[in-house]
């Protein structure tokens, strides 16, 4: 098996919310741009609700989703019972990206309990902090400043009235990743 660099893509919250009855809080199509080209030709991981949320198999990317239930085998998606057979195909899978390709790294999609899963182990992740706090059930923690080194931040305005302002931010894991 090979080791590849394991990177969380997602947008937040000032308040932390990330998620509301199974959809996102808000509908930016520059975050969704964003997503696109930070994900198209790498290997995608995620939740079984966060595949049905979006609905589809993502195209353009290996979509690799966990899932307890022995019953659930979506079209153009794998499906594993086990979050660490996932992590091991799609660090697999981004090793095979070629020379001159994407960045060589398994990108993390959500949602909330897949973060939760994955964090500790993150090098990278791609963080669009929205700027609001809207209501939702769903959620990803504040990130401690000294584990996290900002390599990028990008501000756009909102994309019209009623819609919030965002900001697409790049962090780098510069501590020593957390014990268990
Ligand atoms: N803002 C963002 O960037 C963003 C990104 C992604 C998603 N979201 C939002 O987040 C919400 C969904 O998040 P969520 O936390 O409710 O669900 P989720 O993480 O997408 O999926 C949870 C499901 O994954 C499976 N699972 C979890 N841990 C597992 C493990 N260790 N082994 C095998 N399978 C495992 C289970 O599926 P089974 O029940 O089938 O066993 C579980 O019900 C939605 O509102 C979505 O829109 C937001």
């Amino acid at each position: 098996m090979s080791e590849v660099p394991i990177a969380l893509i997602l947008a937040r919250g000032e308040n932390g919310v990330i998620g509301r009855e199974g959809g996102l809080p808000w509908h930016l199509s520059g975050d969704l741009r964003f997503f696109k080209a930070q994900t198209l030709g790498k290997p995608i991981v995620m939740g079984r609700k966060t595949f049905q949320s979006i609905g589809r198999p993502l195209p353009g990317r290996p979509n690799l989703v966990v899932s307890r239930d022995p019953a659930f085998h979506p079209e153009g998606a794998e499906v594993f019972a086990d979050l660490e057979a996932a992590l091991a195909r799609a660090s697999d899978l981004a090793a095979e990206i070629p020379e001159g390709g994407p960045r060589r790294e398994v990108m993390i999609i959500g949602g909330g309990q897949i973060y939760a899963l994955t964090l500790a182990r993150a090098q990278r992740i791609y963080l669009t902090e929205v700027h609001a706090a809207p209501e939702g059930d769903t959620s990803f923690p504040a990130l401690d400043p000294s584990q996290w080194r900002e390599i990028l931040r990008e501000d756009q305005a909102s994309p019209g009235e009623g819609q919030p302002a965002f900001s697409f931010v790049i962090l780098e894991r510069s501590g020593a990743a957390p014990g268990p």
